[in-house]
């Protein structure tokens, strides 16, 4: 598990800012949510400590290792930034079944195959989905599939889990179910996850801290309680209550 940490990350597309010099550091095994309105920039955030979009100025590290850095022209590629992704579109592959799609990441890495057979039923046991490896996507629920995604993004043991509105798709009730279990996962493996809200209920309930993010700045960065005794500014009291 790994820290991250951003130092005056700004991001442009031609001539609109999305993200204005932003800093802050995670802490390794830590949960930290990622919330404010739409728009303020956290799945562009979230896409730049993937590696799925680069930032225009400023440094972004992964534990000690630099991973982009456009002065040095230094731009470490997703594949090689070992982390875990799941987002609202649960994006599990319709053709393969549940025990391959949950194994694509150690097929990736060219794991042998009892490696592979072992760390998916195990995963598949964590998610509650233990004995349905055969199965295709399409014969499983809405929470089962966002479960295998789930799976996927947990089973090569990821430096950081990355999670965008990965329950924004579901029920009220499996939702809140759902929270609770990923938060249980993620203590049990003392991961370090950045999950992206921008329901306050969900981000109060399940982080260590929250990150509020409103048109491209922090605005606080701090566990619930502080943010709730002392929200920094009208805008942060406005959006909590
Ligand atoms: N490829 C792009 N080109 C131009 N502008 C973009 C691009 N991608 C995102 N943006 C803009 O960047 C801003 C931040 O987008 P982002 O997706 O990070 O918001 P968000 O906080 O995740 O919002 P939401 O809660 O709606 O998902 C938005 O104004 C969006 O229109
Ligand atoms: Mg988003």
């Amino acid at each position: 598990m790994s820290a991250v940490e951003f130092k005056k990350v700004s991001k442009s597309y031609e001539s609109a800012r999305i993200l204005n010099d932003i800093s802050f550091r995670i802490n390794d095994g830590e949960f930290v949510s990622f919330l404010g309105p739409s728009g303020c920039g956290k799945t562009t955030s979230l896409r730049m400590v993937a590696g799925l979009e680069k930032n225009t100025t400023g440094e972004i590290y992964i534990g000690d290792e630099l991973i982009s850095d456009p002065a040095k022209n230094l731009f470490v590629p997703t594949k090689d930034r070992r982390l875990g992704m799941v987002f609202q579109s649960y994006a599990i592959w319709p053709h393969m079944n549940i025990f391959e799609n949950v194994a694509f990441p150690l097929r990736m890495a060219k794991a042998p195959m009892d490696e592979i057979s072992k760390k998916v039923e195990e995963v598949l046991k964590l998610v509650e989905l233990g004995g349905l490896s055969s199965r295709m996507p399409n014969t499983l629920s809405g929470g089962q599939q966002q479960r295998v995604a789930l799976a996927r993004g947990l089973v090569a043991r990821p430096r950081v889990l990355l999670l965008d509105e990965p329950l924004s798709n579901l029920d009220a009730k499996l939702r809140e179910k759902m929270r609770k279990d990923i938060r249980e996962i993620q203590q049990h493996f003392k991961m370090t996850c950045i999950y992206v809200t921008h329901d306050q209920v969900e981000a109060f309930s399940m982080s260590d801290r929250i990150m509020i993010m409103e048109k491209g700045n922090v605005l606080q960065f701090a566990t619930p309680a502080e943010i709730r005794a002392n929200p920094a500014g009208d805008f942060v009291r406005d959006f909590i209550n």
